[in-house]
């Protein structure tokens, strides 16, 4: 049995967004110019709301500006294309995100090719994919990056562990999997067809799970004392009926068995908007540098 530590991304993003502030402050006293995140929501995805909200927020407070657009679900493509291109010559704008899930009339991937790879702070543009997976300077997926700093911090070096990904996605799976890489790890990425997950999962020194279905990762797939990182936000029915965030790890079966894990909320969550937030600053700093 070992002591299972809680890794409190809530507090580590807390701390990134404070020393941010300092320097969008030291950025807009050099420079003159005030970083600016346009973020484009389609739709009315009542989770992605509540997401456009909290960016809004954390931009402002971070010091810099935000400018939200918030289109009807039944805009044709061409007005979101249109309006991506307007983004992209405002030079007011450093950095664009389009929410994601689009409606299903709207081809993402023709609307993410169609963002200046400079201003992708959410990095899903090809471009940006490709950069990172060669080892170029590329603005990184902000999940991803949150869950690699929280990795860095619990374990210093990642070099040599075997980290295992569960899932595959664009957003999370496939650039988490490259910066392991980056980071020297020993990496597998594991998915709803992988042969014996639990025992894919039981050799991991790092496990990350980002397959977005319930608890589906348990106690007895971790190795003792493996640092756990948890990217599920799923919504259940709890006893009393009403609902509440699960992550894709089993939390309680994992105390005991895991060296360290994120709770769900309060470990991947805020870092995703800490890095978007960095991620800005580093787009406006290349565009007016
Ligand atoms: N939807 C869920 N996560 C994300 C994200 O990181 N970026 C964008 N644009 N949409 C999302």
């Amino acid at each position: 049995m070992v002591e299972t530590r809680l890794i409190d991304g809530k507090a580590f993003a807390e701390g990134m967004r404070a020393r941010l502030k300092e320097d969008v402050a030291a950025f807009v006293r050099e420079t003159g110019v005030t970083p600016g995140l346009a973020v484009v929501l389609v739709g009315e995805d009542p989770a992605s709301a509540v997401y456009v909200r909290n960016k809004g927020k954390q931009t402002v407070e971070a010091g810099m500006a935000s400018l939200e657009h918030k289109l009807p679900a039944d805009t044709p493509q061409d007005e979101v294309l249109a309006l991506v291109r307007a983004l992209n010559a405002d030079s007011s704008v450093h950095g664009i995100l389009v929410q994601l899930p689009l409606p299903a009339s709207i081809d993402a991937q023709a609307v993410l090719a169609t963002i200046d790879p400079a201003k992708d702070v959410d990095g899903f543009h090809v471009v940006n994919a490709g950069r990172l997976a060669v080892g170029l300077d590329a603005l990184v997926p902000c999940t991803p990056l949150g869950c690699v700093m929280l990795l860095k911090d619990v374990l210093g070096s990642l070099a040599g562990l075997e980290a295992v990904v569960v899932g595959r996605s664009n957003i999370v799976g496939k650039p988490l999997a490259q910066l392991l890489l980056r980071e020297d790890a020993t990496v597998t990425i594991a998915h709803s067809r992988t042969r014996d997950l639990p025992g894919v999962c039981r050799r991991a020194d790092i496990l990350i799970g980002a397959v977005g279905r319930p608890e589906m990762i348990r106690g007895d797939w971790i190795k003792p004392g493996a640092t756990v990182i948890d990217v599920g936000i799923n919504r259940v029915a709890g006893v009393d009926g009403k609902a509440r965030l699960v992550g894709d790890v089993a939390f309680d079966e994992a105390q005991g068995i895991a060296g360290a894990i994120t709770p769900v909320p309060g470990g991947v969550g805020p870092m995703t908007i800490a890095c978007l937030l960095a991620n800005t600053l580093t787009a406006a700093k290349r565009q007016v540098g």
